[in-house]
């Protein structure tokens, strides 16, 4: 077998290979003749030898999966031209010149989704990070920046619409039915930022002054059904721009911003100049077909790629090593914006609450994949494919390395580093070094320690050991830094210790705060300090403690790393009681019931007998009827941790035995709380029209958890009846597909038909609306499973059903990412048969879609962390399609995990 070692095999790219560009290309042309089987490009480009890199006598473009049609310089054709597997090469050229290429693609047989395609009928484009070459030959680098102008040609009945970046500067009508529209883009911007629309959509538009008083449209285009669905979007646009120009001082740049929703699309959203192209899932909603959850993360994504406008377009990255400059950055601001959107900025609750849906989230995803054959630092060193770099690291932990600086240096000491950042880049294609750099000088810090957090992968743990000197009034806590063993970064050179912002509190008997004074100072101050740790090991004392405190060890989180400290099981409940810091109460609950969990998981591997602790439904009892803590702060506090965050806290993962022990534990807490359950339910209940706000979408979240517990019960009559009801009576998503769920699993566990007559009626109820048939299909995947009624059987039935279609990211994500990620118990099955499932589906996509298929592809990179019987198969799945796949993406990942 060939690996990615051999010299035959996908060219591996290095960050030490960066070299500035040879050319440089000012202005760019574009002419579009749009049809969808063979679409004419013409691109007339303005060239010049770029001064700050060496001599080369030949331009080298990158193109794929192009027809070539003619090139001309300077107005004459030009025949010193070589076509060629990466691209083209323009032969002995002058120092600067204007170069016309014409050429054709495909964009309806364009199922990758990457450059020129179609959907539903209409023309999309999608360039980042490398699809701008499968449109037309050009520098398809980052660092290469030009202003765009833009002519579409087509269709005028089949296409009315016809939309790219910037300005509309001319529009009209030619002969044959046909029609044009040229736009232009002031901003200079790479080539990864430009978009195309064209076909039959509708917008709704609102006007608005920006904060210096400018005029601006703003447009959200949908096909015409979808109109009804547009309003939050749009909403959470006017949101996202008011509060970039209060928090950032940042403003719109153009006087027109578009949004616009396409069905088939590999990712979320996508950020181009003023025409931002976005997932369906991402802009339409309304109460009938969207959930809170959806509501929530359409505000956040409308927030990410608006906010990419200043962190990303008006500074971009110099090379693909750069992404987390942009990514991590983009991500940290729609935290921040999310936050302030449910109250945060007034309200610490409501802002914990955020926050431990994105450290959820961190602990869960990236955690794994540093644990991994895919762990990498946020700038990454090399890569393949650079699609497979849009990673949890590069997104999630890069957006922690952005938060540490805000946590170092206070919301001022940020946005003064932010400040600098623009007035220094804007307009450039720069590094991540450039960003710290301007953090550090407008700080009047040195940050060059700060550098390991970008070039270091792997999670980092952080011991802690306390002694308190009760004579001496004196409390030393002692921290000491490494990685766990055997992992892929303690392995890997180690660059040395980091500086890691490390926020504690010392809780009093009482459950109050204890004022904070460390060795050496005057006087006590504040409740919680950020210590700051540098060596690999180091100590801090507080002087003048009179009792022997309780820590309360990196509050908010205030760095991405392990916190390991023996807390007897008693103390956590003190925690979670009384932690003044919010974010550490759930911790506390999380650390008590993993610790419960992971007992009760080896002893159902070992087939013992379980049993659930007094000490652990009575810390449920309190955080359920404690009526002082908002409803969404209790459900995230009364959700267990997932089956596959606990799996990989075991020595060996065993998805079975957790499973066993978690359903034990939900059974349990059901059956001994079900009165406060009941109670919870009805006193959650949101009657009236729906409103997605954080109040009541917190409410409907504490009911439905409420309710799924109920599912659980020895004797689930009761919650039958409740989820019957409200299926019945829902007037939104939220609630129906809560109560969809819950009949699903509570008639698996009874073994009776209770969800038949729902999933029927959701299907019918639903029938024209994709996204929501996406939930139908996924809501099965990920439903139990029994001895008898395994849940691939349904998955496979489902892969027949009619409106299942692999060519389309959404509703293969529904089905098929959902089962094999999304209910481990059943895709680990013992005989394989999950496995052999998920080989088959990557093989499928890898021939229609590289970058969904590599997705999917990484399901089993921990494969080496498992039992030694999955373990096996799973490499049996792993090499078969290390065999069988074609495209760079998924054979990086496969190789990488093979390795
Ligand atoms: N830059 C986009 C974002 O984070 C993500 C993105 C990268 C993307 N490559 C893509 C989206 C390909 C869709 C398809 O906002
Ligand atoms: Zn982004």
């Amino acid at each position: 077998m060939q690996t990615l070692s051999d010299t035959a095999t996908p060219n591996v790219i290095r960050r030490e290979d960066y070299a500035p560009p040879a050319f440089l290309i000012d202005t760019v042309d574009l002419e579009f003749d749009l049809v969808p089987e063979r679409t004419i490009v013409k691109s007339t480009l303005a060239v010049r030898r770029n001064p700050a890199a060496k001599h080369a006598a030949h331009l080298e473009l990158m193109g794929e999966q192009l027809e070539f049609i003619g090139a001309s310089i300077d107005g004459k054709p030009y025949e010193h031209v070589r076509t060629h597997e990466h691209g083209l090469t323009v032969e002995n050229v002058p120092e600067s010149f204007t170069l016309t290429l014409t050429g054709a693609c495909d964009p309806a047989a364009n199922t990758t989704l990457s450059g020129l395609y179609v959907s539903g009928g209409n023309f999309f484009t999608q360039c980042e990070a490398e699809g701008f070459r499968r449109i037309t030959w050009f520098l398809d680098r980052p660092d290469v920046m030009a202003t765009y102008t833009v002519t579409l040609r087509a269709d005028k009945t089949a296409y009315p619409v016809l939309l790219s970046n910037g300005n509309l500067i001319a529009e009209g009508d030619l002969p044959d039915g046909r029609h044009y529209a040229k736009w232009e883009d002031p901003f200079r911007k790479p080539s990864y930022l430009f978009a195309l629309v064209a076909g039959k959509l509708v917008a709704l538009e609102e006007r608005i002054q920006s904060g210096s008083g400018k005029e601006k449209l703003l447009q959200v285009w949908v096909e015409p059904h979808d109109l009804d669905k547009t309003q939050h979007a749009m909403d959470s646009l006017i949101n996202s721009i008011r509060w970039d120009e209060s928090r950032f001082g940042l403003e719109l740049d153009l006087d027109r911003f578009m949004i616009v929703a396409v069905s088939d699309f590999n990712m979320g959203a996508m950020e181009n100049k003023g025409l931002n192209i976005f997932n369906t899932k991402y802009v339409l909603a309304n109460p009938e077909t969207a959930t809170d959850v959806d509501f929530a993360n359409i505000e956040a994504v409308v927030g990410h790629e608006y906010f990419h406008n200043w962190t990303g377009n008006r500074v971009t990255c110099r090379d693909w090593f750069q992404l987390s400059l942009k990514e991590g950055l983009t991500v940290f601001r729609d935290q921040e914006f999310s936050a302030a959107m449910s109250g945060g900025d007034e309200n610490e609750a409501a802002r914990a609450t955020k926050r431990i849906e994105d450290v959820r989230v961190l602990r869960q995803m990236q955690f794994a994949e540093d644990a991994g054959p895919m762990a990498h630092p946020v700038r990454p060193e090399s890569y393949v494919e650079i699609n497979n770099f849009y990673t949890m690291t590069v997104y999630e932990k890069g957006s922690e390395v952005v938060r540490m600086y805000q946590t170092l240096f206070g919301r001022d000491g940020f946005r003064k580093g932010m400040d600098l950042y623009f007035q220094r880049h804007d307009g450039q294609a720069v590094t991540c070094d450039d960003f710290r750099r301007a953090m550090a000088d407008a700080n009047g810090r040195d940050l060059a320690q700060f550098e390991r957090w970008y070039s270091q992968a792997g999670t980092p743990r952080v011991t802690v050991a306390t002694r308190y000197d009760e004579a001496a009034k004196r409390y030393t806590v002692t921290l000491t830094q490494g990685y766990a063993n055997g992992s892929p970064a303690a392995r890997e050179t180690q660059k040395g210790p980091l500086h890691i912002p490390f926020a504690i509190g010392l809780i009093g008997a009482n459950g109050q705060d204890l004022p904070l004074k460390l060795d050496g100072e005057s006087a006590a101050s504040g409740t919680t300090r950020v210590l700051e740790f540098t060596e690999a090991q180091q100590t801090f004392t507080f002087v003048d403690v009179n009792e022997k405190p309780l820590p309360s060890l990196l509050r908010n989180f205030s760095a991405p790393v392990i916190v390991e400290y023996d807390y007897a099981a008693d103390e956590l409940a003190f925690l979670l009681a009384h932690d003044s810091d919010p974010f550490n109460r759930w911790e506390a609950g999380q650390r008590l019931a993993t610790r419960e969990l992971l007992t009760l998981a080896t002893r159902a591997s070992q087939g013992q007998p379980l049993e659930v602790s007094q000490a652990l439904v009575e810390a449920f009892r309190r955080v359920l009827t404690d009526a002082s803590l908002s409803p969404s702060f209790r459900e995230l506090a009364l959700m267990l941790p997932s089956e596959t965050y606990l799996a990989e806290q075991m020595a060996e993962s065993d998805p079975a035995a957790v499973h066993a022990a978690r359903q034990f534990v939900r059974k349990q807490l059901a059956n001994a709380l079900k009165a406060e359950w009941l109670a919870a339910y009805a006193q959650n209940v949101t009657p009236g029209a729906y409103e997605p706000t954080p109040e009541a979408a917190g409410h409907r979240g504490l009911k439905n958890l409420a309710l799924s517990y109920l599912a659980e019960l020895d004797d689930p009559a009761d919650a039958l009846r409740l989820a019957s009801a409200q299926y019945d009576a829902a007037n939104n998503m939220t609630d129906r597909a809560a109560a969809l769920s819950a009949l699903l699993n509570a008639s698996a566990a009874s073994g009776g038909d209770a969800a038949k007559r729902a999933l029927e009626d959701f299907y019918a109820r639903f029938e024209n609306e994709p996204l929501v048939i996406d939930k139908w299909f996924s809501l099965q995947a990920t439903q139990r499973g029994t001895a008898q009624r395994p849940v691939i059987d349904a998955v496979r039935a489902l892969m027949r059903h009619p409106a299942f279609n692999l060519k389309n990211p959404n509703r293969a994500r529904s089905l098929i990412f959902s089962f094999c990620a999304a209910n481990p118990a059943q895709f680990h099955a013992a005989d394989g048969s999950g496995y052999a499932f998920w080989a088959e589906q990557v093989i499928a996509l890898d021939a229609i879609n590289p970058q969904v298929a590599a997705r999917l592809a990484r399901n089993l990179e921990l494969w080496r962390r498992f039992t030694p019987k999955l373990r096996d198969a799973m490499r049996a799945a792993l090499e078969q399609v290390a065999k069988q796949a074609k495209s760079r993406d998924v054979r990086e990942i496969v190789e990488k995990a093979l390795a």
